[in-house]
């Protein structure tokens, strides 16, 4: 181990199981003291226990490190102030928060209902919110600032059957962008990961998909928690086993002009076309591949 978070305090959601519990582990291994912070749930959010934190605890403890368990539900804005208040209070400060807390309710859009929309925000965007406030909030004060990292998804792109997903991966993109831009002149950065890795949440894909284990996510974690990532902000990396890839930033990419003040909705028609035209959507050109592997799976 290198020493790279010592001396630093770090909060990780979800920071009990799957990617987030390999989180919580290499962070402890790197000098952090580590608020466990887990509601212990099931994929779609039933059956909360504390035992899933704690035991994460007890497994840093083992090693060496440091740790505090949280089990509160990352959805609700209380649970954000009691994670970061549990680390300033056994610590003294709040240096890095990772959200990697997430649940899942898959559906297609035209049959998904209100509460498995909700839910899905509420976890993943909502979580993002309820930790992002409450850390940038002691972060701005504090001398060194901070590091907040986010957890989002390719699915951000679109998912067929996860619209709710990836809504909220999208939003929890711009959310991290809005708060790298927002939090900059106060030495807070904010970037995002988008990982894969076999846990239980990517184990009933109905396709074929590249993957890691994920132990391969942690060091990007505890890089972009580090002094060493002091210039990166408002990023997005994929992780998957040994890679890892940075993704372009959006911008607007051709104009055309009227040419009077404004456009007619016929003007539009005649001139896009040949001008501006349209771009393609990544996953339209994968989704005839996906479903015939889906169809080949079921026989
Ligand atoms: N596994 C993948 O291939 C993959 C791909 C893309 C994105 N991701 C994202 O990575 C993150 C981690 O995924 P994973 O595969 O490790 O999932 P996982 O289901 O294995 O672990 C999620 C953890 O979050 C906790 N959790 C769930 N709801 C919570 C809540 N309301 N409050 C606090 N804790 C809560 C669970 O108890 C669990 O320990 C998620 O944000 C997920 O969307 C994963």
């Amino acid at each position: 181990m290198t020493g790279f978070l010592e001396g630093k305090t770090v909060a990780v959601t979800g920071g009990g199981g799957g990617i987030g519990r390999t989180v919580s582990l290499a962070c402890a291994a790197e000098g952090a003291n580590v608020v466990v912070a887990d509601h212990g749930v099931s994929m779609d959010g039933s059956n909360p226990s504390s035992e899933v934190a704690d035991a994460v605890v007890k497994e840093i403890e083992a090693a060496g490190g440091t740790a505090i368990a949280v089990a509160g539900d990352v959805s609700k804005f209380q649970t954000g102030a009691d994670i970061v208040a549990a680390a300033v209070d056994t610590w003294g400060s709040i240096d890095g928060v990772v959200c990697v807390a997430g649940n899942l309710r898959e559906r297609m859009l035209f049959n998904m209902s209100e509460d498995e929309f909700d839910a899905v925000i509420a976890v993943h965007l909502k979580g993002h919110f309820n930790l992002y406030r409450h850390a940038s909030a002691v972060m701005r004060k504090q001398e060194g600032g901070g590091s907040m990292v986010g957890f989002t998804s390719a699915a951000f792109v679109g998912s067929t059957a996860q619209a709710n997903y990836s809504a909220a991966k999208g939003g929890i993109i711009s959310l991290t962008r809005s708060a790298a831009l927002s939090l900059h002149r106060y030495g807070v950065r904010a970037n995002c990961i988008a990982p894969v890795a076999k846990t239980r949440m990517s184990e009933n894909v109905p396709f074929e998909f590249e993957t890691g284990e994920p132990t391969a996510v942690a060091p990007m974690a505890v890089y972009l928690l580090s002094d060493a990532a002091k210039e990166i902000t408002g990023q997005t990396y994929t992780v998957v086993g040994p890679r890892i890839s940075v993704w372009n930033q959006p911008r607007e990419i051709r104009s055309m002009f009227a040419p009077g003040d404004e456009w007619t909705a016929e003007g539009i028609a005649e001139t896009l076309p040949r001008t501006i035209k349209d771009e393609e959507h990544p996953m339209l050109a994968e989704l005839k591949v996906r479903m015939a592997q889906m169809e080949a799976k079921k026989g």
